[in-house]
């Protein structure tokens, strides 16, 4: 499966339940890539969408460990084996882990490909991803032409595991 996500200079991906900054390029680059396939989200970043409705054209599936859970527009599914069980039949490249924190560490060992946004600037945070550039099994295998936003830089990056 898919993991999609940008980070800043530390790794860090939130903060106080949202992104670390607004990135409309960035925004444009995750549209892109999850259009039409299934996206896989944790309760807290469901939390954090516009007005906490589904991103269209996608089907949402989002994890809590909460009985009853339920939201519009949403499959809730409870862990991570009912997650692995409903998309054993998607295509792999058809699936992709949107966050947050929790969700990325739990999927880590499951995703053979990583879109990284990084960002050469550093914010407060308080949610991190792991050091791609520090684990031998991902390698990066595209990069983009370097972004630059309201004079925040940055480069879309694609990771495969190998
Ligand atoms: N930079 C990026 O690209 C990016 C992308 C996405 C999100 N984010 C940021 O990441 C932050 C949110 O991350 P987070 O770690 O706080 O929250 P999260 O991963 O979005 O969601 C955590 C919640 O997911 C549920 N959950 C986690 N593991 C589960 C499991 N194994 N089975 C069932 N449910 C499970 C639990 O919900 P319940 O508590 O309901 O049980 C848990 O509280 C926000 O700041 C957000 O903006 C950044």
């Amino acid at each position: 499966m898919n993991m999609i996500l940008a980070v800043d200079k530390n790794w860090a991906i939130g903060c106080d339940g949202g992104l670390l900054v607004h990135l409309p390029g960035d925004l444009k680059f995750f549209k892109e890539q999850t259009s039409g396939k299934t996206v896989i989200m944790g309760r807290t970043t469901m939390e954090s969408l516009p007005g906490k409705k589904p991103l269209p054209n996608r089907e949402n599936i989002v994890m809590t460990r909460q009985e009853d859970f339920e939201k519009d527009g949403f499959k809730v599914l409870k862990s991570k084996e009912a997650v692995l069980d409903y998309v054993k039949d998607i295509a792999e490249d058809q699936v992709f882990i949107i966050g947050g924190e929790q969700i990325y560490k739990s999927f880590l060992s499951d995703a053979d490909t990583i879109y990284l946004t990084k960002i050469d600037a550093e914010f407060k945070a308080d949610r991190y991803f792991v050091n791609l550039d520090e684990m031998p099994e991902f390698k990066v295998t595209w990069e983009s032409r370097l972004q630059d936003e309201n004079g925040i830089a940055y480069k879309f990056y694609k990771y495969e595991r190998v």
